[in-house]
């Protein structure tokens, strides 16, 4: 079983996660799929979260039974419309859309000399990281762009943990999304799930807010866990 000791890094899901942006994606989301005559609902939302651009575009159209009505082209279109309203959204994005508790809880892992790498999907990392003047506290960060695999795969926590030159296992992974979650358990680190626990229910460790995420809450879970098998 894996001990808090053990622990040597910190794997970050960006969106939902450090800001709020995540609720941007959906407004976007379903914006679009509004437009292309699909029903939202809050479980369209959950599935859609942490998913890569052109993968939850696929899932919308599954969803609404539309799969096989777009072309390549025209899907590609409707998923740079989703991401020009995402951008809109994220005009007047600054620190103070960083998730509470989660600029101390970052401070304190890089005082702590915590090694800490980024594993968004999400291409506009970069540049959420540096409205929230954040970056610098990564060490490094998984392109996107680069992965075989979107969550719900491992791949992406597998690279994060092997971009700081560790074991899945000496790792923590933060997640508010389901796929998310999936993704941090297959590559072998701990997962931490953030939000509600019904959807988030195969994480290692659950906290139902960003508030509650500390070196010590996550310390105290783990000890107090007899049931991490990793
Ligand atoms: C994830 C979000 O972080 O990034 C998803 O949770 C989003 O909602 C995905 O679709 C891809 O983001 P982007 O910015 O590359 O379209
Ligand atoms: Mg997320």
């Amino acid at each position: 079983m894996v001990k808090f000791a053990q622990i040597k890094g910190f794997l970050f899901d960006l969106d939902g996660v450090i800001a709020n942006t995540s609720a941007y994606h959906s407004k976007a989301w379903h914006q679009l799929a509004d437009e292309l005559g699909v029903t939202w609902t809050e479980d369209l939302g959950n599935q859609l979260k942490g998913v890569g651009r052109m993968d939850s575009l696929n899932l919308i159209l599954k969803y609404g039974h539309k799969e096989n009505v777009y072309t390549e082209d025209e899907k590609v279109k409707y998923a740079e419309e989703k991401n020009e309203n995402y951008l809109k959204l994220l005009n007047g994005l600054d620190k103070s859309e960083i998730l509470p508790g989660m600029e101390d809880f970052i401070k304190d892992l890089s005082a702590h000399h915590y090694l800490i790498s980024l594993a968004s999907s999400s291409k506009n990392s970069p540049l959420v990281l540096e409205k929230l003047d954040l970056r610098k506290y990564f060490d490094e960060k998984v392109d996107p762009a680069t992965l075989k695999h979107g969550k719900p795969d491992p791949e992406i926590y597998t690279r994060a943990a092997e971009s700081l030159k560790l074991k899945p296992e000496e790792c923590i992974g933060l997640e508010d999304a389901s796929a998310g979650v999936t993704s941090i358990n297959g590559s072998g680190a701990i997962s931490v799930g953030i939000g509600d626990p019904t959807v988030l229910k195969d994480a290692d460790i659950n906290f139902n807010n960003t508030s509650e995420v500390t070196l010590a809450n996550i310390e105290k879970a783990m000890d107090n866990k007899k049931v991490l098998n990793k």
